[in-house]
């Protein structure tokens, strides 16, 4: 198996489809295909700073070859100059997980944030998500924060 990773492409839009819908599945909400499609218009969309890439193993033929994905968004920081960038999801393919595919997938939106010239990259998990922390506590730093949110 031969992973790497790539920004996402118009072609990769139904295995994209397919992985989303387990991701949302894994945290049991339901996205209408409205919403659905309009993420997938503003990643491939220059204009919209909303990143998708998806990891690719080259050893499956193409149009079979998508394993996960990740996505991101750079956003104004009022502690720098410059943006910091928001990890936003996060899915590699249950059958191929704990072969690195999901710290590659970090690593590029790490690499991308680099390249624009941003210095850090955060992003939550849920405190009982303990198969993304084994990864997460090798690539990043705990912090003390904790989250709340209000819908208005
Ligand atoms: C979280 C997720 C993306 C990880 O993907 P993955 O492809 O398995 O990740 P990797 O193989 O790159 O990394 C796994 C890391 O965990 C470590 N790990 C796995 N099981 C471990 C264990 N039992 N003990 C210690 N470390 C362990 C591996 O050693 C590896 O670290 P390494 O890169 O230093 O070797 C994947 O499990 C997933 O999609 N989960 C469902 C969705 C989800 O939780 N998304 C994140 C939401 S915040």
């Amino acid at each position: 198996m031969t992973v790497t990773v790539r920004f996402a492409q118009s072609a990769d839009k139904q295995q994209f489809l397919d992985r989303w819908e387990l991701y949302n599945q894994f945290y049991k909400r339901t996205v209408p295909a409205d919403v659905t499609e309009e993420q997938w218009r503003r990643f491939l969309d220059p204009s919209s700073p909303v990143y998708c890439a998806v990891a690719v193993d080259s050893d499956k033929e193409d149009g079979a070859n998508v394993i996960g994905f990740v996505t991101w968004l750079p956003h104004i920081y009022t502690g720098s100059i410059e943006d910091v960038v928001y990890l936003h999801d996060l899915w590699s393919d249950e059958a191929q997980r704990n072969v690195g595919t999901g710290r590659k997938l970090m690593e590029f939106v790490y690499a991308d944030s680099k390249a624009k010239g941003i210095k850090r990259v955060y992003w939550h998990t849920q405190h009982f998500n303990h198969r993304a922390q084994l990864l997460y506590t090798k690539v990043g730093t705990k912090t003390d924060f904790v989250q709340y949110s209000h819908d208005v």
